[in-house]
């Protein structure tokens, strides 16, 4: 019933493309990079699930890649090695990213568009310029995909708490880069914190990825994980919006939360409906340690925001 493509088949758009070839309201997948995707695409078909997989490789099928799909996720560009932050991965993704996204304008505008590519906080902006320039943007529609945040709260709660991580939940809400995560643990459901335990959890979810990366060791970021929150993502997308069942999942988009603060763009709960982002919910009350936490995600998310709006702009 859908028809989504992955614009990438590296390290996070193999393992989320054999996720998405096994959900069952995915009749097509469409697999494109600039090297290496009809082998895997040719290695994803054999799979016995209905969707039919199809590896697009180079430029020039990238048109062909995008046609009729329904939704678009973009694991493309490169990842970070230890000692980078997510915003020295800028000059190299930013024009990756500005590519796909007039691709994406020119062969299928009305598709859910889902950036993992990072830096997350500034690609999702400049995915928008692009849609804006083309008479294409539908701020309902562009997701940046924040989900590992949440995926990785659920873990260390659980692990802290002795509770069952698929029942914990809880909201990250700012951006997708150090201190613009912000963890609400004072909302968590049924739980309390120590303060000691509130600010070892806030560090380590807002530094997770930096754990990976220094465990890889200069192989790359997280990959299985990233592919397991992207496709919770898809899934709850494919919900949402296809099946209208309403499903409330956190992601970064286009936002009023923040914007007194500067910031256009703001990851927080979202209810995805048939239009997408079909209600932004409330940030909620803040205990003092997130108020302040707040404060420092917008210093620097605004700056991100204007850093990707900029690039668009600047080089038209
Ligand atoms: P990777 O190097 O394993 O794979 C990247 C792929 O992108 C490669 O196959 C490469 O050929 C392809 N590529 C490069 N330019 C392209 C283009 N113009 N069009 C299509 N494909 C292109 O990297 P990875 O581990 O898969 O990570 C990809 C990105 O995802 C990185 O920027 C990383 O920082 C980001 N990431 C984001 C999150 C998140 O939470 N949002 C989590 C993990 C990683
Ligand atoms: C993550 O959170 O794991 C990703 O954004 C990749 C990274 O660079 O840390």
């Amino acid at each position: 019933m859908v028809k989504v493509a992955v614009l990438a088949a590296g390290g996070i758009g193999q393992p989320l493309s054999l996720l998405l070839k096994s959900h069952p309201q995915v009749t097509e997948l469409s697999l494109y990079d600039i090297v290496n995707s009809p082998g895997v695409a040719a290695d994803l078909s054999h799979i016995c699930t209905k969707a039919k997989v199809t590896g697009y490789k180079g430029q020039e099928n990238l048109d062909a890649a995008l046609a009729g799909c329904e939704i678009v996720v973009i694991p493309a560009g490169i990842p970070r090695k230890p000692g980078m932050t997510r915003d020295d991965l800028f000059n190299i993704n930013a024009g990756i990213v500005k590519g796909l996204a007039e691709a994406i304008a020119k062969n299928c505008p009305k598709a859910f568009t889902c950036i993992i590519s990072n830096p997350v906080n500034s690609t999702v902006p400049i995915c928008a310029e692009v849609f804006k320039k083309a008479g294409t943007y539908d701020p309902k529609r562009l997701f940046g995909v924040t989900l590992l945040d949440i995926v990785r709260s659920s873990t260390f709660v659980s692990e802290c708490k002795g509770t069952n991580p698929q029942e914990t939940k809880v909201t990250v809400i700012g951006g997708h880069s150090g201190v613009t995560i912000v963890p609400l643990l004072s909302q968590v459901k049924g739980l309390t914190f120590s303060q000691e335990e509130v600010e070892a959890l806030t560090h380590r979810i807002q530094f997770g990825g930096d754990e990976v990366v220094k465990a890889k060791d200069g192989a790359g970021s997280a990959t299985l994980s990233m592919a397991y929150a992207a496709a919770r993502f898809v899934d709850s997308l494919i919900e949402g919006a296809f099946m209208k069942k309403p499903v409330v999942e956190c992601a970064y988009v286009e936002s009023p939360l923040a914007a007194a603060d500067g910031c256009s763009f703001f990851a927080s709960a979202i209810e995805l409906g048939p239009s997408g982002a079909e209600k932004i919910l409330p940030i909620g009350p803040l205990s003092d340690y997130e108020q302040g936490l707040y404060k420092a995600c917008v210093e620097q998310l605004k700056t991100n925001i204007a850093k990707g709006v900029n690039f668009v702009n600047q080089a038209a």
